[in-house]
């Protein structure tokens, strides 16, 4: 287990629904404090797709701890995404499924297995092993704050009106807002009605509502929120 006391002081969590504009605010703090950021969300989204690749079924928790478990895939952090990468079935190499893990309904399988006690448990140290080591991270997700990193000294909580969240999301991806819109919200009453660690508002966290906010805008709030936590300024 990863030793709490080994964390990085510069630990700031950022949770919320889905396409509040997370990844873009915790890439950002990333970058402009020399951090390393994680979207904890991609080890679900890649057990999902792993899951789907090698048949193992979306219902099986047991099946899905277990390939939890296995070395056939690994999360890979990095300044722009955070990245996935599976063993090909010949072992000699692997396979960067980065793109992929990111569309739509890869959210949607990946908030389905997001539901076992057990599929979160066999992920819970891997996430907090993204702590170990660096000057400082931005981790983003559902539970940041509240069960990954709960020592955590800035928690930030990142919400927007459902339309500009499917809006933000279809414009990225270049497909039909409504069908998005629809997803997401069936993804975000998931997540935050699910009994196993469900999207809250962490106790102390700052919420930023970005729906009539810029990037930009969002970004100097939460530095805000960082110098006064962090340095007390
Ligand atoms: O943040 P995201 O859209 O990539 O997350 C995909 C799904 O993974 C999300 O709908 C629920 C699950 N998830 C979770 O349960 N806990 C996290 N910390 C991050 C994601």
């Amino acid at each position: 287990m990863t030793d709490p006391k080994t964390f990085t002081p510069n630990l700031v969590t950022v949770d919320g629904p889905a396409a509040s504009g997370k990844s873009s605010l915790s890439r950002t703090l990333a970058k402009s404090f020399g951090w390393k950021w994680v979207s904890t969300g991609a080890f679900y989204r890649a057990l999902a797709y792993v899951a789907r690749q090698r048949g193992v079924d979306l219902g099986d928790e047991e099946g899905l701890v277990r390939l939890a478990e296995s070395s056939c895939w690994r999360v890979e952090l990095d300044e722009e995404r955070t990245r996935v990468y599976l063993q090909r079935s010949n072992q000699a190499s692997e396979q960067d499924v980065t793109d992929r893990i990111y569309q739509e309904s890869v959210g949607s399988d990946a908030s389905r297995i997001s539901q076992f006690q057990g599929v979160r448990r066999s992920l819970l140290e891997a996430q907090r092993q993204c702590a170990v080591g660096v000057q400082g991270l931005v981790a983003e997700g559902r539970d940041c704050g509240t069960v990954i990193f709960p020592q955590a000294p800035v928690k930030i909580y990142l919400t927007a009106a459902s339309d500009s969240r499917a809006q933000r999301r279809a414009q990225e991806q270049d497909q039909d807002w409504a069908e998005i819109q629809r997803a997401q919200i069936q993804r975000d009453r998931q997540d935050s009605t699910r009994k196993a660690a469900p999207l809250q508002i962490p106790e102390g966290a700052e919420v930023i509502d970005s729906s009539n906010m810029s990037l930009e805008q969002v970004v100097q709030e939460a530095e805000k929120i960082l110098r006064k936590k962090l340095l007390g300024l």
